[in-house]
Order: C-alpha cells, then structure tokens, then sequence
C-alpha cells in the first residue's frame, strides 16, 4: 500500500502539490488523472524514487520512501521512452527487467520477436513503447508505475494493455490524461 500525506513539491517558483492525500491500495490497479501539465510526470517522478524534494509523507507499506527499497520493488515506464533506452539491443533491454531471463509471452503479446537483435533507437516510437511495457510486465517487481503508457499506441495494443493490467495482480499505478483510460470504468481513478 502506498499512502501519500500532506505532501507538498514545487519546483523554484512553481507549486505544483499543496497537501496531497493520496492512499493507493494493493493489487488492484489505479489510474491517476490529470490534464496536460497538472503534475502526472512530477508524481511520477516522486513516487519512483528521482525527485526527493516534497514535503510532507510517503509510505511504501508503513516504510518511508527514503528508506524503501525502491530498485527492488518498482519497475517502471517513464513518458519519454528515450530517457529509458540505453543499451544496444531490445533484447539487453527486455533483460534489464527481468534479471536476465526473457518472458516470451511479453514478446509475442508486444510483437516484438523480430525486433530482439535491433538498436532501441531505430524504433518507431510505438515499438519502443512496447519494449519498455513488454518489460515492465516481465519484472518481478510488487509496484509497477506508467506514465503515458498508451502515448504511442493504436486500438490494438492499448486493448492489449489494459487486458494485461486487469490480470495482474500487482499494484499498478498509471498516470495518463488518455479519455479510453478514464472512460474504461474498470480501474479506481484519482484526479489531481
Ligand atoms: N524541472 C522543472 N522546472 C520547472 N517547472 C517544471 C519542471 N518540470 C515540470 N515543470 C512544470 O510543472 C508542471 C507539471 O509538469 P508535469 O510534467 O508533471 O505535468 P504532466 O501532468 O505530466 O503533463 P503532461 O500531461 O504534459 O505529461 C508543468 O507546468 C511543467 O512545465
Ligand atoms: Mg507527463
């Protein structure tokens, strides 16, 4: 479970959280809402460990999250796939994910047996999309953060998607202004 209290970030002049009360229960996913610029990619970013500079509490259960094992326990796709991509092949990718071992239904649910030996950045920008999601889901991780996950996606793979969410029994948390998202009804939502 991860509860957020009273938490406040701004950048230099910037507020951007004032007070935030935010609890996100276990195994079931949840889809935080927020128009262009509202902060999706700032919580993002304080839930997985890379801003620090809030005030105010965030528990990953009962632990703070300075002292949780974030590397451990969180697996995540950030909006900007590039920041993401950084060894020279989809398959050393896939790897980094999931310790080495490669899970084959990821790849063929991701359609990306032809890409394995290729350089990330010759991808399209859906391609690379699928590599990082085909990743996350491979990952062993309890809490598994997206932001933006269907940016590049057609109908077909953000049905896919969304069917693969369901299922999982992880904590999944996704940040996206995306209305089919919104509209799925299937998944608690929060608007910040
Ligand atoms: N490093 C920074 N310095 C100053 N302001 C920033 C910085 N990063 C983000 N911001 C501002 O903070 C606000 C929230 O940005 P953020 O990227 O979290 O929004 P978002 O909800 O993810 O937007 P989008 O829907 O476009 O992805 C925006 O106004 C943005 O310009
Ligand atoms: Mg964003």
């Amino acid at each position: 479970m991860i509860k957020i209290r009273e938490m406040g970030y701004s950048y230099k002049e910037k507020n951007i959280f004032k007070d935030l009360d935010l609890t996100v229960e276990e195994g079931k996913p949840f889809i935080i809402i927020g128009n262009i610029g509202a902060g999706k990619t700032t919580l993002f970013r304080i839930l997985t460990g890379f801003y620090t500079e809030f005030t105010g509490t965030i528990k990953y259960d009962g632990i703070n999250i300075d002292h949780f094992d974030i590397p451990l326990n969180i697996a995540f796709v950030e909006q900007n796939t590039d920041y993401q991509l950084l060894t020279l092949s989809v398959k050393s990718e896939l790897e980094l994910f999931s310790n080495n071992s490669i899970n084959n239904s990821m790849i063929k649910y991701f359609e990306l047996n032809e890409l394995l030996e290729r350089n990330p950045q010759t991808l399209s920008s859906s391609e690379k999309r699928r590599v990082l999601l085909a990743g996350v889901f491979s990952s062993k991780t309890k809490y598994i953060f997206m932001d933006e996950p269907t940016a590049d996606l057609d109908d077909h793979f953000t049905k896919i998607l969304l069917e693969l969410v369901e299922k999982d029994e992880r904590t999944i948390v996704i940040f996206t202004h995306d209305k089919k998202l919104r509209e799925n009804g299937k998944f608690r939502t929060f608007k910040i």
